[in-house]
Formats: C-alpha cells, structure tokens, sequence
C-alpha cells in the first residue's frame, strides 16, 4: 500500500529558533520513515512582507542547509525550494476563484499582518492561505504537522478540498493539521508565559539554531526565573518550567528526572545546565549545516531532485483539476 502522505513548510524569514527545532523540525525528522514526506522552503509566501532579494536567497540556502544538518535525508523526503515548482502558483490561481474574499479577510494571521505592515496590505497577504492549500493539496497530503498558529490555515485548505471536490467531483484528499503535542511548549526566556518566537523584538528572549555556544550560554543566563529557589515545574514557576522543558527536551528525560537532578542546587546551576546542554546538542548541527553550505553545488543538486520529485506530484494532480475545470490541455 501506498504510504499516506505529509506536507509542510517552513518560511525563509528570520532565523529558526530551538521552539522550532523542537517543535518542528525534529518532528518531521521522526517521520521521514514512515510517510511519504514533501517539506518546503515557503519562499513565495516569505515575499508577502518586504523582503531583501538577497537576503531572500541566502536564507533560502540556509535553511535547506539546516534542515539536512538536522537530519532530514534528502534520499527519503522530497526537500525544495517552493518557487522551483511552478504549479504551486498555477493551483493558487485555480482555487482562488472557490475562495471567498471574505473567509480570507476573516483569517486571523492576515488581520495581524495587515496590524503589523499597515503600509503594505497587500493582495499576496490575503491570499497566503490560498497559497498555502495549494501547497498542501498539490501534493494529496492526508496530515500537515503545524504549530497551532497555523491550525486556521490548515482548516481553510480543507474547506477549499471539499468545496472543490463537492463542485467538481472527487478530485483533492481533505488534510488534517497534525498539531504535534510532543514535548512541552517552548517559552520566551524573557517572558516565559509567551511562546518563543523568531521575531520577538528582545534579543535574549529567543535561541537561535545559529547562536554560538558563549551566546547561548550567556541567553541561558540572563533567563528570568521566579521568586524562591527550589527547581520545580508548577504554574507559579513559568520561568524555572520553561527551564525544566527545554532540558528535557534536548536531554531526552521526564520532567521528574530532572528535578530530581536538581534537587538542592540553585537556578544558577540550572541555567549553566540547560546552556550547555542546548550548545551541546546545536554544535555539530551547526559544523554540518557550515559544511554543507560551503558545497553549494551539492545543496543545488539536492533541491532539484527535491523540486523534480515534487513537479512530478504536482503535476499529476495540477492536471487532473485542468481537466475537472474545463482548462484545455491540447489534443
Ligand atoms: N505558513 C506556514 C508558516 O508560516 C508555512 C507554510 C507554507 C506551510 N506552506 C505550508 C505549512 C504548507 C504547512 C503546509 O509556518
């Protein structure tokens, strides 16, 4: 039987914080085996706020680096760059005419960008979630592992399969967002009840994959933690649980365990703990993700087989919606 198959995609805009490895990256990894895996650079939706064209590039390159550095196997997942694959825009142009402008102005994320970029509402911004089912049901994906702000998004390509396929006849798989629950969320080291994000505008609130070891160390340091000194995780404790969650994480032990590792030291000792174990675990990942970016003709060898294997998907599906459609596709 054919394996069922999982989509996703990460933009190329700002650099990629340890919430993301944990919360994505190192979850896609873990099912390379057993799905069919399509991951993406999301490079055409990373225009719909101004971008830099060669900054765009680079980090374009960067992250197709590290996804490798972080163990996703070129061999086994379609890995490309989205813009190498031009059907993501022709399918865009196809399901933009059974999306209503008004679930589009609806949508959470466009709200806050429109906030955020007042001066540049633009037409790519409200069609993002378009673009985004398009990349999804290009491919016939039945999960899509998200973090939870893109559940919304998630729920637009589903309602736009339906939609297409009660027209038209059975034509896309109707994905389900997997919102993966492994491992604890991970919060800002500055504000620890919010979630860590790339773009907080504090410095030492996020780690970045590409932070140095002395700069982890010293983020890890500058944590706020909470009034008294035992090393516990409870409600009252955000600080000293985020902690807690991210050395669990990258340890690979129980919350239990490591309280229990910690019983009687300070919040200095747990701090120095954590920085080195999260320098620990991002050093060989970033040796690799250096080695590979210095092998460019490598990394462009693997995005084409990456973007060939995804053309070939995409074009199997693209075609059947000209058909359904009545788009005429020659004799
Ligand atoms: N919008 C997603 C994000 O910002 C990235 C993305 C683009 C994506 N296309 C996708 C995620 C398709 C899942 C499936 O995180």
């Amino acid at each position: 039987m054919d394996k069922k198959v999982i989509y996703s995609a990460v933009q190329p805009s700002g650099s990629l914080t340890i919430g993301n490895y944990l919360g994505a990256i190192r979850n896609w990894i873990g099912m390379q085996d057993e799905y069919d895996c399509f991951y993406a650079i999301a490079n055409m939706h990373a225009i719909t706020v101004k971008q830099e064209p060669s900054e765009l590039r680079r980090r374009t390159l960067e992250l197709a680096a590290l996804y490798i550095a972080c163990g996703l196997d070129p061999e086994k997942c379609a890995l490309y760059v989205q813009s190498q694959v031009p059907q993501h825009a022709e399918l865009t142009w196809a399901l933009n005419s059974i999306a209503y402008v008004g679930e589009l102005s609806r949508m959470t994320q466009f709200k806050d960008k429109s906030q955020k970029h007042a001066e540049n509402i633009n037409m790519g911004l409200m069609d993002y979630p378009v673009l985004m089912a398009a990349d999804i049901l290009l491919y016939q994906a039945q999960y899509v592992p998200v973090g939870a702000d893109q559940k919304q998004h998630v729920e637009i390509a589903r309602d736009l399969a339906i939609r297409f396929n009660n027209r038209y006849g059975d034509t896309f798989t109707v994905p389900e967002p997997l919102i993966l629950k492994g491992g604890a969320k991970i919060c800002s080291l500055q504000e620890p009840t919010k979630k860590m994000s790339k773009s907080d505008e504090n410095p030492n609130a996020s780690v970045f994959l590409t932070d140095d070891r002395d700069t982890v160390i010293r983020k890890f340091r500058r944590a706020v933690t909470d009034s008294g000194n035992e090393i516990v995780a409870s409600d009252e404790k955000p600080g000293v649980t985020n902690l807690l969650n991210i050395y669990c994480a990258f340890r690979g032990c129980t919350v239990g365990e490591a309280e229990r590792e910690f019983a009687g030291k300070g919040y200095g000792d747990l701090k120095l703990a954590v920085g080195e174990t999260v320098a620990d675990a991002l050093s060989p990942v970033q040796e690799a993700q250096k080695r590979l970016l210095s092998d460019k003709k490598y990394l462009g060898e693997v995005l084409q087989a990456g973007a060939d294997r995804a053309y070939r998907a995409a074009r199997r599906t693209l075609s059947k919606v000209y058909r359904k459609i009545g788009f005429y596709q020659g004799e």
